[in-house]
């Protein structure tokens, strides 16, 4: 999940799905000490618990469907990477649809990061919204899981049949 944070160098982390923080908190330990991890949690309860396990993170208590106001409000042109733990497969058409087109403009890595708890089954979706996507079994993760590197948004990737869940 956290390929795309760079020990070496000072970056802008944005975390959609931060739950209670078991990711939050990695992100923390590898990333450069000048990097800024904004995570968003939509669930009040779970916001609480991460906010108060990552004390120095900030913690939105918001939508990632709202990634152009989050990064408008602090006066960030743009995201070095985003770290998504989302359940895109149950989000609703226009959050996925939102949450891509800011990724493709607002976002300056070209991997969209995606964790999954069911492995390969969703590739078929990811595909329809990437050219390009590889699969990263974490067998050390109980059960296993894994994570979609995503890159290559497709041109028509918000036509409705490719926002389509599974
Ligand atoms: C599968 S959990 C992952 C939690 C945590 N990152 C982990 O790995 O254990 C997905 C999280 O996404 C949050 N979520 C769902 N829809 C969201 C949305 N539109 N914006 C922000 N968070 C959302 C849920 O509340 C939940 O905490």
């Amino acid at each position: 999940m956290c390929r795309e944070v760079d020990p070496e160098k000072p970056q802008c982390i944005l975390e959609l799905g931060a739950g209670t923080g078991p990711v939050t908190e990695v992100i923390r330990s590898r990333m450069h000490p000048d990097s800024h991890i904004i995570a968003v949690e939509i669930d009040p309860e779970l916001h609480a618990i991460v906010s108060r396990r990552c004390p120095d993170v900030d913690v939105v208590l918001g939508s990632a469907g709202d990634i152009d106001d989050i990064l408008d409000e602090r006066d960030i042109e743009a995201a070095d990477c985003i770290v998504s733990c989302l359940p895109v497969p149950s989000l609703p058409k226009e959050v996925n649809r939102s949450i891509f087109d800011a990724w493709s403009r607002r976002c300056r890595s070209e991997v969209f990061t995606q964790i999954t708890q069911i492995p390969w089954y969703f590739m078929p979706m990811y595909q329809r919204l990437f050219h390009d996507v590889e699969f990263q079994l974490i067998t050390m993760n109980l059960p296993p899981a894994g994570v979609y590197h995503c890159s290559n948004l497709r041109s028509d990737y918000d036509a409705p049949e490719r926002l389509a869940g599974k």
